[in-house]
Parts: C-alpha cells; sequence; structure tokens
C-alpha cells in the first residue's frame, strides 16, 4: 500500500512507537556489544576500524524511520558544525574522501575563476608515495601531476623538493597530510602565494592534526576529509570539503550537485527569489533557474543516513584523535631503540592526529619488510603498506602523463620496505603492548 503520511509529521503515537522501538535498539546495543577478551595471537588486532557506541546505532535507526534518505536538514547542519570545528568558513559534504579530492581539484578548473582557473595541460605537484585518490583528480581533468620525493620518517616532502619542482606551468600544488603528519604546511602556503600557486590539503588521515599550533587544512586554499571507516570518525563512507573562500564554495557545491547554479536544497524553490528571472547562456530569459547548469558537474552526494551517523560520531571525534596519539606514544616508546626499524617522527612544530604507525625496515636489515610482515600477520596483527607505495609503478599509471623531479628514491625504498599497523581507538593497551612484544621477539630472533 502507497503510504502517503509525512512521516515527519508524527503524531503523538507515532512518538510512542518510535521511542518504544529505540529503546530496543538501545537493548539490541547491550546484546550485541559484548566486548570479548583479547587473546593474544588470535584476537585480530586490525590495522584500522570505526569504533561505534549505542548513540550511533540510534541516529542511525531514528533517521531511517523517517524515511527521509536523501542527505538534508542533517547534512546541512554537520556541515554547518564541521566547519566550525575545522575553522572554515564552509563545508561540503560529499560520498567519500575522493570525491572531496575530484571535487576540490576540479573546483579549480572552473570558469567561475576567470584567469586564475586551471587549464588542459597546467600542472599540479604532489608525490607519487601517496593514495591514488590523492592524484588521480589531476589526470580526470587533464592537467599533469609532477612527483616530488618524500622523506623517511615523516613521509611528507620537504618545502624545498616542491619549490624546485616549479616549472612554467604550475598552477598547484595538491598533498595528503600522510597518515595524519602533516606536511611543513605554514611554509608550503607562503610558497604557494609566493608563485601564485593553488594549494589544496588532503586532509584525510589528518583531522584534528595541528601545525603551529593551528588546524591542518586552514592553511591551504581548499581542504578534504575522509569519513571512511579507517578514518577519524566515520559514516560508512562520507567525505568533505572545506574552504573559506565563498567562490570556491559556490563551485564545489555546484559541481557536486549536477553542476546546476541553484543552490536551493531539495524540496526547497525559488530562495533567491528570481527563479524565472534568469538569462544564462544562450537559454532563454526565466529558463528555470532550478535547471540551469554552470558546470560539468556530478553528482556526489551524501545520504541523510550518512548525516545522522556523522553528528553522532562528532560528539566523539576529540575522544577519537586523542586515544589515536596515546596509542601511536605507547607504540613509539615500546619499540624506540628496536633495531633496523627507521620508526615515525611527528614534522616539527606539528602535533599529528595520527592515522597509523609507520615502520619502515631499514634496507640494510638482515630480514626484509614483507618477512616481519609475514611473522605479524600471522600473530593477527594487522598491517597495511603505505598506500600505494610508489604510485608510477602501477600498472594504471603506466601511459599517462606526468613528470618527476629529482630521483623517488625515498619513494621506491617505501615501496618494498614500508608497511603500517593501526592506532585507532579500538585498540587497549594490551594489544598494543603485544604488538610491541611481537616486533621485539621477531628482531630478537632475525636481528
Ligand atoms: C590521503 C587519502 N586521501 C584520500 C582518501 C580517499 O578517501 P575515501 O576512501 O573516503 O574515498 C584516502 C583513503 O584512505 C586517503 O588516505
Amino acid at each position: 500500500m502507497i503510504s502517503l503520511v509525512d512521516p515527519m509529521s508524527e503524531g503523538p503515537e507515532m512518538n510512542q512507537h518510535k521511542a518504544l522501538i529505540l529503546d530496543e535498539v538501545r537493548k539490541y546495543h547491550q546484546d550485541v556489544e559484548v566486548a570479548g577478551e583479547f587473546v593474544p595471537g588470535v584476537t585480530e588486532i586490525w590495522p584500522t576500524g570505526a569504533v561505534h557506541d549505542v548513540e550511533d546505532r540510534v541516529a542511525l535507526v531514528e533517521a531511517a524511520l523517517e524515511l527521509r534518505v536523501a542527505g538534508g536538514s542533517r547534512a546541512r547542519r554537520f556541515e554547518s558544525v564541521f566547519a566550525r570545528k575545522m575553522k572554515r568558513r564552509k563545508a561540503l559534504l560529499a560520498n567519500s574522501g575522493s570525491s572531496a579530492n575530484l571535487l576540490a581539484l576540479s573546483a579549480l578548473t572552473s570558469h567561475r575563476l576567470e584567469d586564475a582557473r586551471l587549464r588542459q595541460g597546467d600542472e599540479v605537484i604532489t608525490v607519487a608515495a601517496a593514495f591514488p585518490t590523492t592524484v588521480n583528480p589531476i589526470l580526470q581533468n587533464g592537467l599533469v601531476p609532477v612527483f616530488v620525493d618524500v622523506e623517511l620518517g615523516t613521509y611528507n616532502p620537504t618545502v624545498e623538493a616542491v619549490a624546485r619542482a616549479i616549472g612554467p606551468k604550475t598552477r598547484a600544488i595538491m598533498i595528503a597530510h600522510t597518515v595524519g603528519n602533516p606536511f611543513e604546511v605554514a611554509e608550503m602556503a607562503r610558497l604557494a602565494e609566493e608563485h601564485e600557486l593553488f594549494l589544496i590539503e588532503d586532509s584525510c588521515d589528518a583531522v584534528g592534526s595541528t601545525y603551529d599550533g593551528e588546524p591542518v587544512g586552514t592553511f591551504g586554499d581548499l581542504t578534504t576529509v575522509s569519513f571512511y571507516p579507517a578514518h577519524h570518525m566515520t559514516m560508512g563512507e562520507g567525505g568533505c570539503v572545506l574552504t573559506s573562500n565563498l567562490l570556491l564554495a559556490r563551485i564545489v557545491e555546484s559541481l557536486r550537485d549536477w553542476g546546476r547554479d541553484c543552490w536551493c536544497e531539495p524540496g526547497e524553490s525559488n530562495t533567491c527569489l528570481k527563479r524565472f528571472n534568469y538569462q544564462m547562456g544562450t537559454l532563454p530569459h526565466g529558463y528555470d533557474h532550478k535547471y540551469i547548469y554552470s558546470h560539468v558537474g556530478y553528482n556526489l552526494k551524501i545520504t541523510e543516513l550518512q548525516a545522522a551517523l556523522g553528528l553522532s560520531q562528532l560528539d566523539k571525534l576529540d575522544d577519537f584523535c586523542a586515544a589515536r596519539r596515546r596509542n601511536w606514544r605507547r607504540l613509539r616508546e615500546g619499540l624506540e631503540g628496536v633495531p633496523h626499524l627507521l620508526l615515525p617522527e611527528a614534522t616539527p612544530r606539528s602535533d599529528p592526529s595520527w592515522y597509523g604507525f609507520v615502520v619502515t625496515v631499514d634496507p640494510r636489515a638482515p630480514f626484509g619488510a614483507k618477512e616481519l610482515v609475514d611473522f605479524l600477520e600471522d600473530r593477527k596483527i594487522g598491517t597495511r603498506r603505505l598506500f600505494a607505495g610508489n604510485l608510477i609503478r602501477h600498472p594504471a599509471y603506466a601511459d599517462q602523463d606526468y613528470r618527476v623531479v629529482g630521483e623517488l628514491t625515498n619513494t621506491d625504498i617505501i615501496t618494498t620496505q614500508t608497511f603500517h599497523i593501526g592506532v585507532y581507538p579500538g585498540l587497549t593497551d594490551e594489544m598494543i603492548d603485544y604488538v610491541v612484544a611481537s616486533f621485539k621477539d621477531f628482531v630478537r630472533a632475525r636481528g
């Protein structure tokens, strides 16, 4: 039977049912959330993971009961709260961090930027020791990535390396704060300004990290965040573009929402009060503004269910970041002095909100990273590579147009010698101590 009842206009009886359902959800949560005992070598120690509580479960079910699945009031509330949290004027939700990167870079090609826009063949400086979708938007927009090497230990490029790569066609810099460790972003922003380049900070792994006491993402023109479960907070899938430049924000919104020129929310009309009074392109005067397209856009919006989970997770973000820092410190102190391992270093003047704990096995060590990884995995200690290692060694990039400046020596070392383990808030001290002991057991036997 088709229901024409507006689920938002709940009568008293509806509300009572909803309260009952949500009470049952709380009980269900207690049933399924029995914390298992940690058994070393048997219990999986995940390299990443989302941490959910009863409020997340209730928030999702409550949103589902309303049956308003398309992004609406919760999505807009999230954007407003998150923009304030990240100290940016605008936050625009997208359906993933990869989509956020695509939107941020594509925005720089908009005709609305006039002479400042990026055009086909222009260059964007980035790194090859990257997650692929930090680089892919450059190629997807017909631009040319220029790869520089990174440092071992911080896993970021230096400002000098980026400066050396600037050429006549360079128009932008797009780099991630690797596993939460800020690159020298204040200096990078100064370099960008001196050379009239745009700077995009990929902060997908770095929510909560600071540089010179300021949050990452506040230095560049645009920044991006991921809400995939591996990240600092989650929506299941989700991402966000943030900027304080209102023109860039308008362009990102248009690109995200099919390329339309209109900014009315779904269900709204004529908020500009001149819906039938525009004349754009060669369209007839008065063509409905809701259906005028000023960009070749996408649909990269999120749903209300994702936003509901996001709002609930946002309440816990500071605690999540604190737990990540605590777990990273415990690993760092525990592994200090273990031979043959290069341990991670925070960039000077930064306070990273870590995504993971990166280890490089010294190429001169009597064992390889693969043997160590196999040993850890056997003990149920999950590991992950530092994303793509050297991106240009992957088949996808074999026939792409790019430029490399200098040697990618460290990037190649990362490809064979580097991996990371988890610091996510679901890990306990007991688990971390077992991880430390396992590294030591391996090195003692093989070192
Ligand atoms: C640095 C970086 N950028 C972008 C992304 C893509 O985010 P998503 O998985 O939400 O598309 C990731 C994913 O882990 C990442 O690590």
